[in-house]
């Protein structure tokens, strides 16, 4: 099939790729010039694990390729599918400016009868918008579909070629069904193929996010209970977990959730449910809760150094808002360097694949190190935001003799006590007993 990508991001490059490597002709379309220019000499401008082995493999098989040209890359596909980025908007609705641009150059330049697919994630009610507006502007037919997409960064290849399921919202069940045939490559251990209205695809994609979010401010809430009252949240979790009901994912205390699909979207459902008259609540105490918990290694640090704070350094491993990425939107680890910067702290940062981005805001504000270790130098202590693999198993000894204080603050709960205990650390996780350490 020929396929067309309109917003070549994180969701664009992935999905399209991925639909390359199965046999189709795909074009992938942006118009943000220095991201084509770097795709076309050969480089990705996002990190995502396995992808750029993909991207090299498709390109010079000649399925895939890229262009600023909307006009140029929509001409032969058959399926055109929109990703462009819907951020939020100052009063937590969803800016479709980039989408309802799309809609209107979609409808000037296309050619024949197409399907178009919105991959975006959208409020409900956006795709009879534009459904109705090419119904108005264009002189060719086109079936308006909403294929939400569910892949996270960080497995986004394992995500798009064996997925848990892929929801499509049609009108017309033909439309459905050449859908069924694109994805059928990686629909072959039965995973549902699940068809519905397009309002009802919309829709999916917010509460599968706003149930994952619930989850995790919910155990966040319950680890800073379990702190006051003196359980351990690691315990709890297991003596939940086995319960079929339960289960353990998402369900990890930590230093706040953030990225670039989450909050933005708990927001959008927020200011839609105000929009019918009732708002829905449990979303808004999800939303407050993420935003204090961000606040939560601050808060420890705070409580450990105390006037001592302003002129120490702490180093920050891990910065990406989660591991095995580069996006910082909305990371936890910025709401951290913000204050620490402000209550007169040195900031030294060691994140394997996010210094690039983070730099683009700091400048020399902070100090950026290559390795983990690196970052300890000369630093007062250890601030852990991101749970990366490689700091999993690191070498206590040489951290204590690079630290000038023994003080780890871990927003991931990497580490187990007892060990802790031994190093003579002091050492502060979320939701468990802190170890005081060897003074
Ligand atoms: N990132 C994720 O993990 C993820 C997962 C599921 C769904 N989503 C949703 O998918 C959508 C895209 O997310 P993303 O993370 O890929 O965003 P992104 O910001 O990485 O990419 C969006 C791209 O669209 C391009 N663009 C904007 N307007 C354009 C236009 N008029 N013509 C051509 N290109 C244009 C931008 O230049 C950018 O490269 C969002 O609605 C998001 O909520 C994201």
């Amino acid at each position: 099939m020929k396929i067309a990508f309109i917003g070549t991001g994180y969701v664009g490059l992935v999905t399209g790729t991925c639909f390359a490597d199965c046999g189709n002709d795909v074009t992938c379309i942006d118009r943000d010039e220095a991201k084509i220019a770097t795709l076309k000499a050969g480089k990705l401008p996002i990190f995502e694990p396995g992808l750029g082995e993909m991207v090299g493999r498709n390109v010079s098989a000649g399925r895939l390729v890229f262009t600023t040209s909307l006009r140029d890359g929509i001409q032969s596909a058959q399926v055109i599918f929109v990703a462009v980025g819907t951020p939020e908007a100052p009063d937590g609705s969803s800016d479709l400016r980039a989408l309802h641009g799309v809609v209107a150059e979609l409808a000037k330049h296309i050619n024949g009868p197409k399907i178009v697919v919105i991959k975006s994630t959208v409020p409900v009610g956006t795709n009879e918008v534009a459904h109705q507006y090419f119904q108005k502007n264009c002189p060719h037919p086109v079936d308006l579909c909403s294929n939400p997409e569910f892949l996270k960064e960080g497995a986004a290849i394992e995500d798009c070629t064996k997925p848990d399921r892929v929801v499509v919202g049609v009108r017309r069940p033909e439309v459905g069904e050449t859908l069924r045939e694109l994805y059928a490559p990686y629909m072959r251990t039965e995973r549902p193929f699940i068809i519905m209205s397009p309002e009802s695809a919309e829709m999916t994609k917010y509460v599968a996010n706003a149930m994952l979010a619930t989850k995790i401010s919910f155990i966040n809430e319950m680890a800073n209970l379990c702190e006051k009252v003196g359980a351990d949240i690691n315990d709890v979790r297991r003596g939940i977990g086995h319960d079929a009901r339960i289960g353990f994912m998402f369900l990890f205390p930590g230093a706040g959730f953030g990225g670039s699909c989450f909050p933005k979207d708990i927001r959008s459902l927020i200011h839609l449910s105000k929009q019918t008259g009732d708002p829905i609540r449990i979303m808004q105490a999800v939303d407050s809760v993420n935003e204090d918990q961000k606040q939560v290694l601050t808060r420890k640090v705070v409580s450990h150094f105390g006037d001592r704070l302003k002129g120490k350094t702490l180093a920050i491993w891990g910065l990406a808002f989660k591991p095995r990425t580069d996006d910082i939107r909305e990371a936890p680890a910025l709401v951290l360097i913000d204050n620490l910067l402000a209550a007169g702290a040195g900031v030294r940062v060691h994140d394997p694949e996010a210094i690039p981005n983070v730099r683009a805001i700091y400048g020399d504000k902070i100090a950026y190190c290559d390795k983990p270790y690196g970052a300890l130098e000369g630093a007062d202590g250890l601030v852990i935001v991101t749970e990366w693999q490689q700091f999993r198993n690191p070498d206590f000894e040489l951290m204590r003799r690079l630290l000038t204080e023994a003080v780890i603050f871990d927003g991931r709960n990497l580490y187990d006590l007892e060990t802790m205990r031994a190093s003579g650390f002091a050492y502060h996780s979320i939701g468990r007993q802190s170890v005081k350490g060897e003074r």
